[in-house]
């Protein structure tokens, strides 16, 4: 899957008279995009709020982009056909990127269950892209069952539901993996803070 050509021939890119890295050192923290994906009931939203609520408190810009919420208005015109599902994650990557490029840490939290479109979002952000797989088994998942969705797509009320009914591609080179079975909050918070101190993200 490759980025549309723009519509466009005549756009000439305007470089701003301040720019990401001027940005960054006025943060003392770089701009990144923590891009969580896994099952539903995996605790992306949970940690991608956890960890933004824990590097706010810590002096950290950071913005959380979750799921419905996009689709309440940047992407309220958009259904769940395999082209809006595709441009569904091209705008959030784009989005996302525009935060990074703005000097936040973005947490998303998106089932993105397709290695191809985790590596349009990829492509989009370049190299402060961290994949964040949040991974407990299904069981565990189905077990939680936060919103009750299992329940219904076990009774099949909901078609093509990620785990029971359509598939969930693993990443396979995930920066980051968190068993949330087995880790609790606050130890996958420091998990994905470690990532970020070693990486020099916390620094400018
Ligand atoms: N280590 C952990 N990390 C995250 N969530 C956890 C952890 N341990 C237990 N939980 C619980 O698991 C549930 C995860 O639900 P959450 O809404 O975050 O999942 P989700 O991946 O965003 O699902 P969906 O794709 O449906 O939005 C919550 O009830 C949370 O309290
Ligand atoms: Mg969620």
């Amino acid at each position: 899957m490759s980025l549309p050509t723009p519509k466009s021939d005549n756009l000439t890119w305007q470089d701003t008279s301040v720019d990401r890295h001027m940005r960054e050192e006025l943060n003392r923290h770089r701009g990144a995009v923590l891009w969580f994906t896994g099952l539903s009931g995996s605790g992306k939203s949970t940690l991608a709020n956890a960890v933004s609520a824990r590097l706010h408190r810590n002096g950290v810009h950071t913005y959380v982009l979750d799921g419905d919420n996009v689709r309440h208005g940047l992407n309220r015109d958009l259904g769940f056909s395999p082209e809006d599902r595709v441009e569904n994650i091209r705008r959030i990557g784009e989005v996302a990127n525009l935060f990074a490029d703005s000097g936040c840490i973005v947490t998303t939290a998106f089932i993105s269950p397709y290695g191809r479109e985790r590596r349009l979002a990829r492509d989009i952000a370049g190299g402060c892209f961290i994949e964040v797989y949040t991974c407990p088994s299904l069981e565990v998942c189905e077990k939680r069952d936060p919103k009750g969705l299992y329940k219904k797509a076990r009774a099949g009320e909901i078609p093509e539901f990620t785990g029971i009914s359509a598939p969930y591609e693993e990443p396979e080179a995930a920066e980051i993996s968190i068993d949330t079975g087995e880790l609790d909050v606050d130890q996958s918070v420091d998990k994905v803070i470690a990532y970020l101190q070693e990486q020099g993200f916390l620094s400018p």
